[in-house]
C-alpha cells in the first residue's frame, strides 16, 4: 500500500479531513462538517472552540470509517498536516483545557474603535506605522487587537493571565494542542505563516517581537512557540490515528499556495472561500506593497529551510455573500443554487452589490465601509441580485489583481484559482471576463488541504512526500478564457468602483 498523508482543513465555514496518496496526490477520502457562526452583536463574529474540536474529531473518525469501507488500511497514514482559517483568536486555560471565551473570528469588527485609537496615536495617523516589522496595516483583521480585547474585557482571561494559566493561539495552535494531549502535555505551537498574521510577529527575525508585544500590551508568556511549517510538532494522542505524527502546519492561504505548487517567485493563486485571497510568491525576501497589499510569510518548509514570503490581496467577503443571501435573505435554499439563479439572469441588469459587511480589506483597508446594493429598478429580481453577488467577488479579485500587478510591475498572464466557490462555472467564466485573462482551476480544488498534507509528508522524520521540482505531481485543470471584449469589462469595472466609493462614504453621501 502506498503511503497516505492526511490533512485537517479548519476553515471559517466548515472543517474537513482529507486523505491523499503521497505519491500521486490523489484524494482518497474525506469528510466535511459545517461550523456554526454566532453574531452576538452587530459586527461581532464568534465560533465555539469546542465545536471546532468536535468537528475535527468527527471528520477524522468518519474519514477513517470510509477508508475501512474502501479496504484501505488506516496505518498507511504516515503523517497529518493542519491548515486553518487565519487570525481567528483563542485563549484557553492550560490546566482545565477549557476555552475562556469563544473564538473571535478574523471577520469580527468589535475592535474598530481600538483600531481607530491606535491609528490616531500613530505618527502622522499612519495605519502602516507597524508595517516595516509586520507587513500589515493596523486593522481589525489581525489577532493582536482581538487578543487585546479579550485581555481587557473577559475576566476569566485576565485572571488566567495573572495565575499563569492562559494560552493564546490561532486555530492551528488550539487544534495541535488538543490533538497532542491538551492539558496532559499538549504541544503549544504555531507556524511562521500563522504567526505572521498576528501583528505580534516580526517577519524579518521570524520570531515574536518584544516591541510589538509592548505596543499591544500582550504578555509574551502566553504566546505559542513559533516553528517551521514542516516538522514534527508532536503525535496524535488518541483516536483511530493515535501515534501519527503531526508534521505540517500552514495558514489556509499559504497552504493553498503550496498545494497549487507556486514555489517559484512570481507564481500566484487566488482562493475563494469565505473570503478571497490572492497570494503571489515573492521568494526569500519580503516585498513591501505600495498599493494596499499585505506582506506575509508564505511558508518555511523545514527547520533549516529559508522562509518564503508573499504579497497578499485579502478580500473579506466572497463565499460569505452567498451564505448571507441564503441565511439572512432566504434568496437561495442552498449555496449551490446561486449559479442557477445567476445563470437565469445572465446579467445583473445594472445592479451593483458591494458586500462590505466587515468594512473593506485590500486595497482600501476601510473598517467603516458598509455593504450597499445600488442600481435597483422595478425590473430587478433575485436572479439579478444573485448575479451581482457573484460579480462582486470577481470585481474584488480584479481590484487586488490590479494592485498586485502594479506592485510587481509584471502582470499576471493567467490566474490560478481554487477553493469551494470555483466549482461554480458561471463564476469562473465571469472572473475570466472581468480580469480579461484566462482563469485556470485544478480539477481537485482542495488545494489548502493538499498543501498541508505535502508539508506534513515532506517533514524530516516522515519523508514520504518529495517536494523537489521534478517530483511534483501532475495536476489536471480546466481553463476559462475571457469571452467579452475589454471595453465592456472596463465599463462594468468602472461602475463597480463608483459603487465602492458609495460603500466607503455611506454615512456622508
Ligand atoms: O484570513 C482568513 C482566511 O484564512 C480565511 O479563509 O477559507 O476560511 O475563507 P477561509
Amino acid at each position: 500500500m502506498e503511503p497516505l498523508v492526511a490533512a485537517i482543513d479548519q476553515g471559517t465555514s466548515s472543517t474537513r479531513f482529507l486523505v491523499f496518496n503521497a505519491k500521486t496526490a490523489e484524494l482518497i477520502s474525506h469528510h466535511q462538517v459545517e461550523i456554526n457562526q454566532s453574531f452576538p452583536k452587530e459586527g461581532w463574529v464568534e465560533e465555539d472552540p469546542r465545536e471546532i474540536m468536535q468537528s475535527v474529531y468527527e471528520c477524522m473518525e468518519r474519514t477513517c470509517e470510509k477508508l475501512c469501507q474502501l479496504n484501505i488500511d488506516i496505518f498507511s497514514i504516515k503523517a497529518l498536516g493542519v491548515t486553518n482559517q487565519r487570525e481567528t483568536t483563542l485563549v484557553w486555560d492550560k490546566e482545565t483545557g477549557e476555552p475562556l471565551y469563544n473564538a473571535i473570528v478574523w471577520l469580527d469588527l468589535r475592535t474598530q474603535s481600538t483600531v481607530e485609537r491606535l491609528i490616531n496615536k500613530a505618527p502622522g495617523r499612519n495605519k502602516n506605522h507597524l508595517k516595516h516589522k509586520t507587513g500589515l496595516p493596523i486593522s481589525t483583521y489581525f489577532s493582536a487587537v482581538k487578543l487585546r480585547w479579550l485581555l481587557d474585557n473577559v475576566d476569566e482571561v485576565k485572571q488566567a493571565v495573572v495565575s499563569e494559566r492562559a494560552m493564546f493561539g490561532t486555530v492551528d495552535s488550539w487544534i495541535i494542542w488538543c490533538l497532542t494531549g491538551g492539558r496532559n502535555g499538549g504541544v503549544h505551537c504555531t507556524d511562521v505563516s500563522n504567526a505572521s498574521r498576528t501583528m505580534l510577529f516580526n517577519i524579518h527575525t521570524l520570531d515574536w517581537d518584544p516591541e510589538l508585544c509592548r505596543y499591544f500590551d500582550v504578555p509574551m508568556e502566553i504566546l505559542p512557540k513559533v516553528r517551521s511549517s514542516s516538522e514534527i510538532y508532536g503525535w496524535m494522542k488518541s483516536g483511530s490515528l493515535a501515534g501519527v505524527p503531526i508534521s505540517g502546519c500552514l495558514g489556509d492561504q499559504s497552504a493553498a499556495l503550496v498545494g497549487q505548487m507556486c514555489f517559484r517567485e512570481g507564481q500566484a493563486k487566488n482562493t475563494y472561500g469565505t473570503g478571497c485571497f490572492l497570494l503571489r510568491n515573492t521568494g526569500t525576501k519580503p516585498v513591501m506593497s505600495e498599493h494596499g497589499l499585505l506582506t506575509t510569510v508564505a511558508y518555511k518548509l523545514g527547520k533549516d529551510e529559508s522562509a518564503c514570503y508573499a504579497l497578499e490581496g485579502s478580500v473579506a467577503i466572497a463565499g460569505a455573500v452567498v451564505r448571507w443571501l441564503k441565511d439572512n435573505m432566504g434568496i437561495v435554499q442552498s449555496s449551490s443554487e446561486i449559479e442557477k439563479l445567476a445563470a437565469a439572469a445572465g446579467t445583473s441588469y445594472g445592479c451593483y452589490f458591494v458586500p462590505a459587511f466587515s468594512g473593506l480589506y485590500a486595497p482600501y483597508w476601510e473598517p467603516s465601509a458598509r455593504g450597499i446594493i445600488c442600481g435597483l429598478t422595478q425590473f430587478t429580481n433575485r436572479n439579478h441580485l444573485a448575479f451581482a453577488a457573484l460579480e462582486a467577488v470577481c470585481f474584488q479579485t480584479r481590484e487586488i489583481l490590479d494592485a498586485m500587478n502594479q506592485d510587481s510591475g509584471v502582470p499576471l498572464m493567467q490566474l490560478q484559482v481554487d477553493g469551494g466557490m470555483t466549482s461554480n462555472r458561471l463564476l469562473m467564466q465571469l472572473q475570466a471576463d472581468i480580469l480579461c485573462i484566462p482563469v485556470v482551476r485544478p480539477t481537485m480544488s482542495e488545494t489548502s488541504a493538499l498543501g498541508a498534507a505535502m508539508a506534513a509528508g515532506a517533514a524530516e522524520g516522515v519523508g514520504v512526500w518529495n517536494l523537489s521540482p521534478n517530483h511534483l505531481p501532475d495536476v489536471t485543470s480546466e481553463k476559462y478564457e475571457p469571452q467579452i471584449n475589454s471595453d465592456e469589462s472596463e465599463f462594468r469595472f468602472a461602475r463597480w468602483k463608483k459603487a465602492v466609493q458609495k460603500a466607503m462614504n455611506w454615512e456622508t453621501t
